[in-house]
């Protein structure tokens, strides 16, 4: 398979009222952070590695699991859909270093012959990537895969090579999955649900439309 699919109950609980065209604007965003949130945890449990630590209670001496890593991970935020995911994501990792990137898909160009769409990148602020960090770059919506393609390129494009590169994002389609894994070798894609298909505009089906749209407009 391409991706790793986060199954925890509540994740795709969420992920269902998101799909929902009954969910209005302000419990849409709220939704994204909450699923961004239950992301983060996920990942920390999976990705990340826990050491048994000595720990002083008030009456005694013990040892408990410490999370390592915490401090050396880096989160890109794909403007603009996956800013309150992003939100949700920083719940868990509180001493994220943050890095922004604007791509987004030309949709009055229509998709190219090859089922990809021109990006424009407009602004691209990353912070300093170390060898140590656990990079994640997270986009709500994985569709033909051209963001993140362009995302990542810019990304890789220095001299960034980190100890992880995770991929995350709701709802993904297979052709996305597909190119993003066989453009990136080093990148793991992370994602709460893998959708049928694509349709002829490169909406995501079943999906769950136009994220960015739905948290903003
Ligand atoms: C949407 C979505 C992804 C992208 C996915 O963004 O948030 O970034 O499309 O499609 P792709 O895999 O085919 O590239 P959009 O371009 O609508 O920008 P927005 O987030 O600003 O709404």
């Amino acid at each position: 398979e391409h991706a790793a699919v986060i199954t925890h109950a509540l994740a795709q609980h969420t992920l269902t009222e998101l799909r929902s065209v009954e969910t209005e604007q302000i419990a849409f965003r709220k939704g994204l952070v909450r699923l961004g949130r239950i992301c983060g945890y996920e990942i920390i449990d999976t990705w990340l590695e826990t050491e048994e630590v000595p720990v002083q209670t008030p009456l005694t001496e013990t040892t408990g699991p410490e999370i390592q890593g915490l401090d050396d991970v880096v989160i890109v935020n794909v403007l603009r859909a996956a800013t309150p995911f992003v939100e949700g994501l920083l719940k868990a990792f509180p001493a994220a270093r943050q890095g922004v990137i604007s791509a987004s898909r030309d949709e009055s160009a229509g998709m190219d012959e090859d089922g990809s769409f021109p990006i424009s990148v407009e602004y691209v602020k990353l912070p300093e990537i170390r060898p140590e960090d656990t990079v994640i770059v997270a986009d709500p919506m994985l569709a033909t895969g051209s963001t993140l393609s362009a995302v990542l390129g810019h990304l890789l494009g220095g001299e960034a090579d980190p100890e992880q590169l995770l991929v995350l994002s709701a709802v993904s389609a297979p052709t996305g999955l597909e190119r993003i894994d066989e453009e990136f070798d080093e990148a793991e894609l992370v994602t709460v649900a893998v959708d049928d298909h694509l349709n002829d505009e490169g909406f995501i089906v079943p999906g769950l439309g136009d994220a960015g749209d739905r948290a903003f407009r």
